[in-house]
This record gives C-alpha cells, sequence and structure tokens, in this order.
C-alpha cells in the first residue's frame, strides 16, 4: 500500500514536471535572434491563440496563420501569405528583422510574406502574439499600443475578432476591412469584402469586386437601421465609434470564456458564430444578408421583395415591369416603370408649368 502511494506520488510530481516544462516551452514572443519554422508554435501567454504553419482543408498548401488554442475544432482566424502559399517549407522561417519587420523567408531566403514597413524603427524589436490574437511587431518592453510599428488586427483577413476596428481611421488614412476567403482550401484574397462606410451616418457595406450587395443601413445610435437582428444580448457588446478622428464598428466579449467570432463566409454572408463548450462546436447566432431580399437593388427600380412570394419580385402598386420579357425570366434589374406616365412633358413650356409638374410628380409618388 505504502509503495503504491509513492509510486503515485512519483508520478503526479512526474506529471506536473511535465507540465511545467511543456508550459515554459510555449513562447509568445520572438525577438531577432528566434526564428519560427514549420512545427513551431508561438502560443499567447493565456493559451487563447496559436500561431503557426496550417494546410486549409486537403490542401498541400502551407500558410503561416493564427488559431483559437483552446478549442477542440481548428478555426483559423487570420492568415499572414494568403495570397502567397508555400508548396515546400523546408528551410523556411519566420522571423524579426531589423529595423521592425516581421517576415517569412523560404528556403533561399526569398521574402514570402512580410508585415508592412513602418515609419517607426525599433532598437530592440519583437513579434508577440498577445491574448487577444493580435500580432504585433513592437520595441521590447513597450506596451503602449499606440507605439506599435505593425498589428495583425489592422489587416483581417475574413473574421473580425473582439478587440479589432473595422472601419476608417482619418488621421492615419488606414482602413480596416474584412475579406473573405476564396474556398475552405484557399484562404487567399477572395471577391467579397466588408467595409464600414464613413460617409453621412456610417453603415456596413458588403460587395462583391466593386459591386454592391448588400448595406446594413446607417447607424441610429443603438444598431444598423436595416440589421433588427444585431441587437444587446449576453454575449457581446457591440458600439460603432464615429467621431472626427475615426469611424469603426467593434465589438467585446461580456465572458471571456464564451467564445464568439464574426466571420465573411465564402459566399459572402456574414455569420456570428458563438462557442458552446457542451457540444464542443460553433453555433450560428446571426447571418446577414439574412435572405434574398436583404441583396442590394434585388428587383431593381420601384420593385418591392418578398421572399415568401414566388416570385419573390413584383412591383410597386401602379407600376409595371419595365421589360416583361426580362421580368418574366427572372431577371429583376431593370425594376418597373409607371402603368400610365406622368403628364409632364407635354405641359412644361413654362417656369411656372415646370413647378405644376414637379408637384404632380411628387403627388404621384404620395399616391403608390
Ligand atoms: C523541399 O525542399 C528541400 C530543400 O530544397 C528538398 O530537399 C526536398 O526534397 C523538398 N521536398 C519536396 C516534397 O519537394
Ligand atoms: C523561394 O521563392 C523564390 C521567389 O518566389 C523562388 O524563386 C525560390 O525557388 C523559392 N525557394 C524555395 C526553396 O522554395
Ligand atoms: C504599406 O503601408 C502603406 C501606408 O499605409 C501603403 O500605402 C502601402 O501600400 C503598404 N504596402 C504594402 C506592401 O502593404
Ligand atoms: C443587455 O443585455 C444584458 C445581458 O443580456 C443585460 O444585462 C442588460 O441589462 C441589457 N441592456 C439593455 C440596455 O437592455
Ligand atoms: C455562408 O453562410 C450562409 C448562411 O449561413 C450559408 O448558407 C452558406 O453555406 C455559407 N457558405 C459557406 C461557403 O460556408
Amino acid at each position: 500500500m505504502r509503495r503504491k502511494g509513492n509510486e503515485f506520488t512519483f508520478l503526479l510530481v512526474l506529471t506536473s514536471l511535465l507540465i511545467i516544462i511543456t508550459f515554459s516551452n510555449a513562447m509568445n514572443v520572438i525577438d531577432t535572434t528566434d526564428v519560427i519554422t514549420d512545427g513551431q508554435t508561438l502560443i499567447s501567454s493565456d493559451g487563447s491563440f496559436e500561431l503557426g504553419f496550417f494546410n486549409p482543408g486537403n490542401s498541400k498548401n502551407r500558410y503561416v496563420g493564427i488559431w483559437y488554442k483552446k478549442i477542440t475544432a481548428f478555426t483559423v482566424v487570420w492568415v499572414a501569405n494568403r495570397d502567397n502559399p508555400l508548396t515546400n517549407t523546408s528551410g523556411t522561417v519566420l522571423k524579426v528583422i531589423q529595423p521592425g519587420i516581421l517576415a517569412l523567408l523560404n528556403g533561399s531566403n526569398a521574402v514570402v510574406w512580410s508585415s508592412n514597413t513602418s515609419l517607426r524603427i525599433a532598437q530592440n524589436p519583437v513579434a508577440q502574439l498577445l491574448d487577444s490574437g493580435n500580432l504585433v511587431v513592437k520595441e521590447a518592453n513597450d506596451e503602449n499600443p499606440d507605439k506599435y510599428l505593425w498589428q495583425s488586427f489592422d489587416y483581417p483577413t475574413d473574421t473580425l475578432l473582439p478587440g479589432m476596428k473595422l472601419g476608417r481611421n482619418f488621421v492615419t488614412g488606414h482602413e480596416t476591412h474584412m475579406t473573405a476567403w476564396k474556398s475552405s482550401e484557399d484562404p487567399g484574397t477572395g471577391d467579397y469584402t466588408y467595409h464600414v462606410d464613413p460617409t453621412g451616418y456610417p453603415q456596413a457595406v458588403l460587395r462583391r469586386g466593386s459591386v454592391e450587395l448588400y448595406r446594413t443601413g446607417p447607424w441610429n445610435g443603438v444598431g444598423y437601421s436595416g440589421l433588427p437582428g444585431l441587437k444587446n444580448n449576453s454575449i457581446y457588446t457591440f458600439e460603432l465609434v464615429f467621431d472626427t478622428n475615426e469611424a469603426f464598428y467593434h465589438y467585446a466579449l461580456r465572458n471571456k470564456a464564451v467564445l464568439s467570432r464574426f466571420l465573411l463566409n465564402q459566399s459572402g454572408v456574414t455569420q456570428r458564430w458563438s462557442w458552446v463548450d457542451r457540444t464542443q462546436g460553433w453555433v450560428l447566432y446571426l447571418i446577414a444578408p439574412v435572405d434574398d431580399c436583404d441583396s442590394y437593388r434585388q428587383c431593381g427600380a420601384y420593385g418591392s421583395c418578398n421572399v415568401g412570394n414566388s416570385p419573390k419580385c413584383g412591383c410597386l402598386r401602379k407600376f409595371i415591369p419595365r421589360v416583361t420579357e426580362e421580368w418574366e425570366a427572372a431577371d429583376w434589374s431593370n425594376g418597373c416603370v409607371r402603368k400610365t406616365a406622368l403628364d409632364c412633358k407635354t405641359t412644361v413650356s413654362s417656369y411656372t408649368q415646370t413647378s405644376n409638374c414637379q408637384i404632380q410628380i411628387i403627388h404621384g409618388l404620395m399616391q403608390v
């Protein structure tokens, strides 16, 4: 009995020792004398996030990225060399070089990816993975965020993490937006982007290339006017900050243990995901656009959209399709026109009559 107890104590001590060794081996920061090679990782000090090399899905290409460390589902939140995959990582290193650039160098020392050169320089530059998931290049021992030389939070890929700012800094001119992956096996810069447009009352805009697909409607102080699903909840708080220096949307977790992330997915839908510990899975919390009718200009001018109808597009009362054949073929882009044209042109001959006509137009619109 006694012996068994001793063995048990011995095992316990050994296990704790191993845990301590493993733990102290986890690095969250590198300086100019360190390199990260394929297989090695940086782990944020509280163990929330990990940075290293990965393959997306079944792809043979290798990327440097950041993912959640504490959850079982492998979920990448940021990718460095998204448009420059590595096919052979032999000899590849991620390292900090003077005067403060984080660079990914391949086996022949060619730069595959690097953090943008900064106007600031550091005496002793380091790269550190913070507990927020932010990868920063900074002067060692300088914790002031305003002094970072570079931070991944300024260059999101498809995921907005708590603490990231989505919008524009009017002082620096820097604009932060999300860009979807090309596919689940290719994190390359895809066609879909999600911006905060700061003109007027700010609103978020989803585009495919330069085509506007969806707008949230202007921020009204508590939410986006056209996104009723985004409301006060128990998981995260959100806010749109709008002043002379910057305009941005951001959110924060109410409870750090309850994870939540905002994603622009590969088919151009923004998704809010929440992690559920019990089922060890991400649960979809909110999406936008919600349905086809949320898409911008879906039914053209003077059209009306109702997902409950088939077809979903109709014309406003007293309007008819502009091009019947197109409309019948489910091409609604040309919208609708008045069934009976307003009688304007014939009477426009003097200033007074123009005014009459304008009144008539207003009247006409009000009748709709
Ligand atoms: C990767 O590159 C190394 C060094 O250049 C080479 O020895 C190795 O064969 C390559 N591996 C593959 C799978 O091509
Ligand atoms: C490194 O990248 C350069 C430039 O793309 C390329 O010419 C070279 O073959 C690459 N070296 C290796 C070992 O992959
Ligand atoms: C680096 O940043 C400057 C200023 O923000 C920008 O104009 C330039 O395009 C960036 N260069 C790269 C390679 O991202
Ligand atoms: C928002 O939700 C939280 C948690 O559900 C609640 O504690 C808080 O009182 C709510 N605030 C408002 C303004 O409704
Ligand atoms: C994007 O999100 C929508 C809505 O949740 C979903 O229907 C669609 O399958 C998603 N696309 C991809 C590529 O996951």
